[in-house]
């Protein structure tokens, strides 16, 4: 039997989908053909920032913009360590303009930002071990390698490079989460031969999801530790990490999955 998992207070960053649309495609989830219900979506997360709060995490909101309609997504706006910001820098022109709205954001908090010189989206690709001290950078679609070495630098932080090579997992964070400070879960087939090796050896307790947890966006989750928000599609994927000691707790986000994100995709995390 597993031991009481422990849930750490988190505080957390996210954007209303009130300008939510699939107006142009930059991921193979994206399709302008298939309607998108903008009230469900916006129902629909508000009641995952309520789950959040009910769970006692602090969550800030930024103020979405009618001309970005990925904007929800605002787990790549940047990604922190330490109270330090690392600032993205979108590889899509029509996203370029969320990374101002997260600089604002850390600037009024008084967060010091680093504005990158190198394409990375934020914690799309970046996810931190903090039991671990330990960094891990996905490549392959969106981020640029260069911004592994860039993120080390700003954030003082081991970074552990692996590579993405299906192009339906674009983001890290479609096929590996953290789901405690040590233990990741994730797909091995999203990453290189190499990279599965790679996670084997840190690893070897992770959760293991298959295609079709990850395909239902189970591995975009958000643990605090005890507590796994997740794609109510990923029914296997919960019950795999009830078997590991955690409390799943299924969402609903089928309008946001029309745009290629889940859960994660629309919560920054915010380690000061
Ligand atoms: N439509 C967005 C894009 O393709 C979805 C971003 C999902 N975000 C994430 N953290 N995986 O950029």
């Amino acid at each position: 039997m597993v031991g009481e998992r422990k849930p750490i207070c988190r505080t957390y960053l996210m954007c209303p989908p009130r300008f939510f649309r699939v107006e142009y495609v930059i991921n193979p989830w994206m399709d302008t053909t298939v309607p998108v219900d903008a009230d469900l979506a916006v129902k629909q997360w508000e009641r995952l920032r309520e789950i959040l709060i009910e769970l006692g995490h602090t969550v800030h909101v930024l103020d979405p913009d009618p001309g970005l309609p990925d904007m929800v997504f605002a787990a790549n706006g940047a990604f922190t360590v330490d109270g330090v910001a690392y600032g993205a820098r979108f590889r899509h022109p029509q996203r370029s303009a969320e990374a101002a709205a997260h600089r604002a954001f850390y600037a009024g908090q008084g967060w010091p930002h680093t504005e990158p010189v190198e394409i990375n989206e934020g914690e799309g690709d970046f996810a931190y071990l903090p039991g671990k001290g330990m960094v891990l950078a996905g490549y392959g679609f969106r981020t640029a390698p260069p911004a592994h070495a860039e993120a080390a630098e700003t954030l003082s932080r081991p970074v552990v490079s692996l590579r993405l090579t299906d192009p339906r997992f674009y983001h890290l964070d479609t096929a590996l989460a953290a789901i405690d400070d040590h233990t990741v879960a994730y797909y091995p087939g999203a990453f290189s031969a190499p990279s599965q090796r790679v996670l084997r050896q840190l690893f070897p307790d992770a959760v293991l999801a298959d295609e079709a947890d990850a395909l239902d966006f189970g591995l975009n989750l958000v643990s605090d530790g005890r507590h796994v928000l997740l794609n109510s599609d990923a029914t296997a994927l919960a019950t795999k990490l009830a078997a590991a000691g955690f409390t799943p707790i299924p969402v609903e986000l089928s309008e946001l999955k029309k745009g290629g994100g889940s859960v994660k995709c629309c919560i920054a995390e915010l380690r000061p």
